[in-house]
């Protein structure tokens, strides 16, 4: 018999797992709090902009396969329960805030099954599952839990679901590695690497991936600053040690760095779970990968000020870009409107631009101004600082946009823009990195 599912909490990791899991044939109910959401996503409709989802989505929907509910009770009917709910940064301190994820499971202990599964998904400090298979062995000894990290970056959903590079499953025994098998068959067949582990190395290795790529990002960010200093160009730097195949060219996108729901917070909580475990000393480095992060959103303030002016009151700065990445509508943590907002707060005037993101900047920076058409954002402007590579900002005519601004002056945040097109046309730019 066809195993049911349950996925608790329906957020971007949440709707996506459901959709999916949906699409690979199986029942599927999804379980949020927030009724709001529940209507949106029964409609087949999304909550958040993620590129294919919605066409999923809305596909799964009908099947009659997919439903969506606030009523914990619905797990009753499911044999594995997928634990989907975020786990943001504490707001008194460096930790992950683990409510949602205790009270999830709190929530659907007293309707578990015989021989069901908690699945959790959440990324989560190494340590938790084990406190969480505790839990349930009192409240529903008739379940058991694993955990199964979860590696999807938004704008690729969909994919890194379906066909992801690895799956990792931590178990505590073969059953629940038989069952997740069972489910995961289709993305099996395919190839994928199946790794099984321990419940904390699964939990370590989801934070070991993203510190890894964090601090590939901060590595390339800190070759920018010594280039600058040196008269260097980064871009340059990171094409030719990319080609060393022990290196690897991806992430090494200099610019202002990293942000969004899991990197800056992910670094984070793995520092201070290690200080309760006693290795602060090992992960002493990811404190250095913060702060050169954070200094790249800096020195974007740095240069304005140095090519404008120290006092900003007189200007008026074109943002491009509100998302933390293109192809997303997620603000959180984005450098770009930390840049935008740290300006303003210095006195310049900031109009901010984003293909989809203006709605969910407005919530968290309601004092800053926004442009629905980028052509508004420039009119005026003495800078324009590209800060989130959309697509459409590279297919600006630096000729039309220079005769819509006050003075011709480019920060590229990002080093994605054509440099000479834009010098050609007149402009000066300044791309983080790069000195000549
Ligand atoms: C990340 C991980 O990639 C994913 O595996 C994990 O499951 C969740 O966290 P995501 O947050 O969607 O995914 O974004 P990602 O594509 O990793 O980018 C993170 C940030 O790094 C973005 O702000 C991006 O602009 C920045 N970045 C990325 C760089 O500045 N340079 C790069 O070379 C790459």
């Amino acid at each position: 018999m066809t195993l049911k599912l349950s996925v608790i909490g329906c957020g971007y990791l949440g709707a996506t797992h459901a959709a999916c899991m949906s699409s690979l044939g199986f029942e599927v109910v999804g379980i949020d709090t927030d009724p709001h959401k529940v209507e949106l996503l029964s409609r087949g409709e999304l909550p958040f902009y993620e590129p294919g989802l919605d066409t999923l989505l809305a596909a799964e929907m009908k099947t009659g396969r997919l439903s969506f509910t606030t009523d914990f009770a619905a797990v009753a009917d499911a044999d594995v329960h997928f634990i989907c709910v975020g786990t943001p940064q504490s707001k008194d301190g460096l930790a992950a805030d683990l409510t949602y994820v205790k009270s999830s499971v709190a929530a659907i202990a007293p309707f578990l099954k015989d021989g069901s599964l908690v699945v959790g998904k959440s990324t989560v400090p190494v340590g938790t599952a084990q406190g969480l298979r505790d839990q349930l062995a009192e409240t529903a000894p008739q379940a058991d839990l694993a955990w199964n990290p979860e590696f999807l970056r938004e704008g690729f959903a969909v994919e890194d679901t379906l066909t992801p590079n690895r799956l990792v499953v931590g178990v505590a025994n073969d059953r629940a590695e038989e069952i997740l098998k069972e489910v995961y068959e289709p993305v099996i067949a395919l190839g994928t690497p199946w790794i099984r582990a321990d419940l904390p190395t699964a939990e370590l290795v989801k934070v070991a991936a993203n510190s890894f790529l964090a601090t590939k990002i901060s590595f390339i960010n800190a070759m920018a600053e010594v280039c600058e200093a040196a008269g260097g160009d980064v871009t340059v730097l990171a094409k030719a040690i990319g080609y060393d195949p022990r290196i690897g060219s991806r992430f090494l996108q200099a610019g202002i760095g990293f942000g969004g729901g899991c990197l800056p917070k992910d670094i984070r909580a793995f520092m201070a779970r290690a200080q309760e475990l006693g290795a602060d000393q090992a992960l002493e480095f990811l404190r250095e990968i913060d702060n050169i992060n954070l200094r790249a959103r800096q020195r974007v303030i740095d240069v304005v000020r140095a090519d404008l002016s120290e006092d900003l009151t007189q200007y008026k700065i074109a943002v491009l870009g509100a998302t933390f990445k293109p192809d997303s509508d997620d603000v959180r943590d984005s450098p770009a409107l930390d840049i935008a907002a740290q300006l303003q707060a210095a006195g310049a005037q900031v109009v901010v631009h984003d293909p989809k993101g203006i709605e969910p900047a407005r919530k968290r920076f309601p004092n800053l101004d926004y442009a629905e058409k980028v052509v508004d954002a420039v009119k005026g402007a003495d800078a324009i600082l590209h800060l989130t590579e959309w697509k459409e900002y590279r297919e600006l005519d630096p000729s039309v946009i220079g005769q819509l601004v006050k003075q011709k002056f480019l920060i590229d945040g990002r080093n994605m823009l054509d440099r000479n097109l834009w010098r050609n046309a007149g402009w000066r730019v300044h791309a983080l990195g790069r000195t000549d």
